[in-house]
């Protein structure tokens, strides 16, 4: 129970009165130790393509996601979590280039993991970069099979682990695919590989600047017109008790790690996921609200190390362990300056 004096007996503000005293009394902290670096990397030779819906991030070559990694391991980030751009010449309606062991991914973990051993690197279960409807699932007469769909994620997962992932993280929402990845997993001796699961992951309109990330916006050759709208697979915003049910599904099916999605909108999941199963909770502060911070700060209208300072400490008010977000290496800086 709090305590609560009377004024003026108790003058709340006298614990805000000087630097030392808010520091002294602070209930939360962000440290370097909460973040995770969300990468764009792409197949060309370019070191650095920047994107232009969210300034300051640009697609990645293999070699400059290497430099990244050990950039990582100097400013103390813990893991990156890397999202491929790739050569829509490599697309196709199945999305079968995510199962090449020699394919994007593949080779900048590899090349990640051997610049920087000590940075855990995370990789995306989903076939969006790969499919050329730019689903997540593969596509059938307008509709997203499950089944077949999690046959396929837990073939791209056990790639990816071979390549040398550290975590694999499925963020397609697909019925079940938390356990087939462990079960390929396990059953290819990768007992200790982590998986953290995109447990909540709502539709939303924040992913908007990911799709030009990840070059995944403007197609939708399949029979769903629309890849942005993926209502069938992602969460209604409008639900948290399914949140609940989805994380106590995964947590079941072997998840050891959970992410909420996107962040800012859904620190109630974030804080009822958290206190209900007791997991390390992640939340995703994902490419929208990236890019809202960037453009209101460029524009003059906010001052951008304060406000995403305040959305690190938000994050951690709401009770996740840590954040996935583009501003990592941001943080990590202003943290040890
Ligand atoms: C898709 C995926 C998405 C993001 C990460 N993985 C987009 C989507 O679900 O449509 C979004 C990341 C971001 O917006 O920063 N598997």
């Amino acid at each position: 129970m709090n305590y609560t004096g009377r004024f003026p007996a108790a003058r709340p503000r006298r614990l805000r009165q000087d630097d030392w005293v808010r520091r002294l009394t602070r209930e939360n902290v962000v440290s370097t130790d909460d973040l995770i670096w969300a990468m764009i990397i792409h197949d060309g030779i370019e070191p650095s393509v920047p994107v232009t819906a969210m300034p300051g991030v640009a697609r990645l070559s293999v070699r400059a996601a290497a430099e990244a990694a050990r950039r990582a391991a100097q400013l103390g980030i813990p893991a990156i979590a890397v999202f491929p751009h790739v050569d829509s010449a490599k697309k196709d309606p199945t999305g079968k280039e995510a199962l090449n062991p020699q394919g994007l991914v593949c080779s900048a973990v590899r090349a990640m993991k051997d610049a920087a051993p000590n940075v855990g690197i995370m990789v995306d279960v989903a076939l969006d970069p790969f499919t050329d409807h730019g689903h997540d699932g593969l596509l059938q007469n307008g509709r997203i099979l499950n089944d077949e769909t999690v046959e396929v994620l837990a073939e791209q997962a056990l790639v990816q682990v071979k390549a040398g992932a550290d975590i694999v993280a499925p963020s397609d929402m697909m019925d079940g695919r938390v356990g087939a990845i462990r079960a390929a997993l396990d059953g290819a001796g990768h007992h200790d590989t982590l998986i953290m699961s995109y447990a909540a992951k709502y539709a939303s309109a924040f992913y908007g600047p990911y799709r030009e990330a990840i070059g995944s916006g403007k197609l939708g050759s399949g029979a769903v017109a629309n890849p942005g709208d993926k209502r069938t697979y992602q969460m209604d915003s409008g639900n948290t008790d399914e949140a609940l049910r989805e994380v106590a599904m995964d947590v079941a099916e072997g998840a050891d790690m959970l992410l909420v999605k996107p962040g800012l909108a859904y620190l109630d999941i974030v804080a009822r996921v958290k206190a209900s199963f007791g997991l390390p909770t992640y939340a995703f502060q994902v490419s929208g609200e990236y890019a809202m911070i960037k453009a209101a700060a460029q524009n003059g209208w906010i001052d951008e190390d304060r406000a995403v300072l305040e959305t690190m400490m938000a994050f951690k008010r709401a009770g996740a362990d840590g954040v996935v977000t583009y501003f990592a290496p941001k943080v990590a800086e202003m943290l040890g300056a």
